[in-house]
């Protein structure tokens, strides 16, 4: 039987990762029979805090592991960019520790990172092969994570994701929602362009990949692109939401939130490996978030 060590599992991700493992199907189909029948581990900080290098090591010695999916992160963008040594010891010291073990033990491990590790500087979609240059502090350590894994761990995935949303957690999403009961406006940047993605569909396409013998870099997103401005209107129209979205540049916003860490003007990412490779079965984003809205008000109405 597989054995898989999920980290951060009180995530986003990691809470996608355990449900569709659990029901044996994602939205957007069914997952290989091999997960459903795998044992999973789940661990968060209070269980496994993958910054401590001893307790990871002995976790996974004890556990001996098939695959680790390493969910964990430090993603508050504006902390990273005050506090950049935290930032590094979780986002890419850390994941050392779990690829040394997963070396040591014989496991796969899959890193999660982000289209954050683009400058965003040319607006056309990056494929794997592009060179990042990160612009802000969770760019930069989140860069440093995928490296130090890659190095440490030759059996690795790096999956890259941008602008996630699930059905637990802090995200864009429900805090627009959250807005648009209370304001009948918001204003939302609207020169920062990138790919709206549904966590459980990348889920899904984790354990796809993570099945295969494949290693390396892929980029997995919702289809097409859109500004955070048409991901909010998108939001308030699918949500039946009567909130005006006003429309604001980078600049503006800053002038306004003089601490917020810079960003990329155009972070889309193309899922060329995934497209070549095991298939690119990834949604457009407007779909995805249709489905999500709908699931939400199910499972809260
Ligand atoms: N969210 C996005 O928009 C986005 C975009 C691109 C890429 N990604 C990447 O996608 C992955 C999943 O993101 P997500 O949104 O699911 O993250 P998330 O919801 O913020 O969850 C991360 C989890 O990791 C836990 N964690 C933090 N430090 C830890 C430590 N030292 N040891 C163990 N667990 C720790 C967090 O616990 P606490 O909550 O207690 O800190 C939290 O439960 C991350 O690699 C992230 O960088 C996310």
């Amino acid at each position: 039987m597989t054995k898989v060590l999920i980290t951060g599992c009180n995530g986003q991700l990691g809470n996608e990762l355990q449900r569709i493992i659990r029901e044996g199907r994602a939205e957007i189909g069914p997952i290989d029979p091999i997960w459903s029948a795998a044992e999973v581990v789940p661990t968060d900080v209070d269980t496994l805090d993958i910054t401590d290098a001893d307790a990871v090591s002995r976790f996974c010695e004890e556990g001996r592991f098939d695959v680790i999916v390493n969910c964990a992160a430090m993603t508050n963008v504006d902390g990273c960019e005050v506090m950049e040594d935290v930032a590094h010891k979780v986002n890419a010291l850390a994941p050392r520790n779990l690829a040394r073990a997963a070396q040591a033990t014989g496991a796969r491990i899959v890193q999660v990172s982000t289209d954050y590790v683009f400058p965003g500087t040319d607006p056309r979609p990056r494929v794997e092969t592009d060179e990042p240059a990160p612009i802000s502090a969770y760019g930069r350590t989140k860069l440093d994570g995928e490296r130090l894994v890659a190095e440490a761990c030759e059996r690795h995935l790096i999956m890259r994701t941008a602008w996630l949303y699930g059905y637990v957690g802090h995200n864009f999403v429900r805090t627009m929602m959250g807005l648009g009961e209370t304001h009948d406006h918001v204003t939302v940047v609207d020169d920062q362009m990138g790919n709206p993605t549904s966590a459980n569909d990348l889920a899904y396409e984790i354990l796809k990949v993570a099945a295969t013998d494949g290693y390396g870099i892929y980029h997995c997103t919702n289809e097409g692109t859109c500004s955070w401005a048409d991901f909010a209107a998108a939001i308030m129209e699918g949500a039946g939401l009567d909130c005006e979205v006003c429309r604001c540049t980078s600049d503006e916003y800053a002038a306004a939130h003089p601490d917020a860490a810079h960003r990329p003007a155009f972070s889309s990412l193309d899922n060329a490996h995934l497209a070549a490779t095991v298939g690119d079965e990834m949604r457009p984003w407007h779909d995805a978030l249709d489905s999500f809205l709908g699931n939400l008000n199910k499972m809260e109405g």
